[in-house]
């Protein structure tokens, strides 16, 4: 019911309204059919995402507005269900996987698989990762307006890297990811952008330089992802110049599943999203490490950072509901 909200614009229409609306206004601004709004509203009421009032209208709250239709928003949570029937299709090839032990990459949740998750990770990034993350970053902001080289690896449909190149004409941006969705929408984006300097790349065709020449690589939720993670681990050690950065993001998980299910209260959610794509994503080649969502703790990616050479490993003071932000160096 969330997803349809979403799709058929009926929170935004709501959000528009900006006052209680009846079902007959809310179809007619949608271009919808009284009768399923309706159904479509108790639903919605009696869940409490939206306010039923005692006339019979029905409106969001203010909270309600931004995390369901306001995408400008750092709060706004359309993403994840944007890429809902995507991610539930999974269920179908799932079953499978329990039995082979072999999962399904991103592109097996098609094109809007890759868009769910640019909006969801989008929001966030464009309201912090200039003006807060990067600047934690110690020496990073005055690299990149004087012209540095980076790269964005696991850089989905190109969000980061495109806000990043805007920002700092002066430098040279690199997106790589396995997707070839999110690689064709970032290359639209690209493209529609009129930016020189950016571009994106499959890594198994062009890979991250191994020669030590990049001041700064990104990684954004997409380690625990990884089939080798400690690979590529490796790959961006060797990539780096030694006074470079990498900028680990990825998700706030704990050891171990007891402090998992007693610390974090969407743990559920997040284990069931790791079978259904980040853990299967993980598990999608031969001798896949398979961490899953919560799979990559301070501590375990401390641990793979010193085995690929990294000597210095700092969690950044970055407030954010589900990630953790790490400085790593050389
Ligand atoms: C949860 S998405 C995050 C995408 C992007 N960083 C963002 O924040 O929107 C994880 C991404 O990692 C990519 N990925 C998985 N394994 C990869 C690998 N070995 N190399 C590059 N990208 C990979 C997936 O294709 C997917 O686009």
């Amino acid at each position: 019911m969330i997803h349809l909200g979403d799709q058929l614009g009926l929170y935004r229409a709501m959000r528009e309204a900006d006052r209680p609306i009846t079902t007959g206004e809310l179809a007619a601004s949608t271009g919808t059919i009284e009768r399923w709004v309706r159904e479509w509203a108790f639903n919605q009421a009696a869940s409490k995402m939206i306010l039923a009032h005692p006339d019979g209208r029905f409106s969001l709250s203010p909270e309600a507005a931004v995390v369901l239709a306001d995408p400008e928003h750092p709060a706004f949570g359309m993403g994840m269900f944007h890429r809902l029937p995507q991610t539930m299709k999974a269920l179908e090839h799932v079953r499978d996987s329990f039995r082979t032990g072999v999962g399904h990459d991103y592109d097996s949740h098609g094109p809007e698989g890759a868009v769910g998750i640019e909006r969801s990770f989008e929001p966030w990034n464009r309201a912090f990762l200039v003006p807060v993350v990067l600047p934690a970053l110690a020496d990073v902001v005055d690299k990149l307006d004087a012209g540095a080289a980076v790269a964005d690896v696991g850089c989905g449909a190109g969000s980061a890297v495109l806000l990043m190149a805007s920002t700092y004409p002066a430098s040279t941006f690199t997106g790589y990811d396995i997707s070839q969705y999110a690689l064709a929408r970032a290359r639209t984006k690209l493209d529609a952008s009129g930016l020189g300097n950016a571009e994106f790349h499959d890594p198994r065709n062009t890979a991250l330089p191994r020669d030590h020449s990049l001041d700064l690589v990104c990684t954004f939720d997409c380690i625990h992802d990884m089939s080798h993670p400690q690979a590529v681990i490796e790959a961006i050690h060797e990539s780096l110049k030694p006074d470079g950065t990498w900028l680990l993001v990825d998700i706030k998980a704990l050891d171990t599943f007891e402090e998992n299910a007693r610390k974090n209260p969407m743990a559920s959610l997040m284990y069931g999203i790791s079978v259904l794509s980040c853990m299967s994503s993980a598990l999608s080649e031969p001798g896949g490490l398979g961490l899953g969502t919560l799979g990559l703790s301070e501590n375990t990616a401390h641990e793979m950072a010193l085995a690929a050479g990294f000597t210095r490993f700092r969690k950044l003071a970055v407030d954010h509901s589900v990630n953790a932000f790490y400085e790593v160096r050389p």
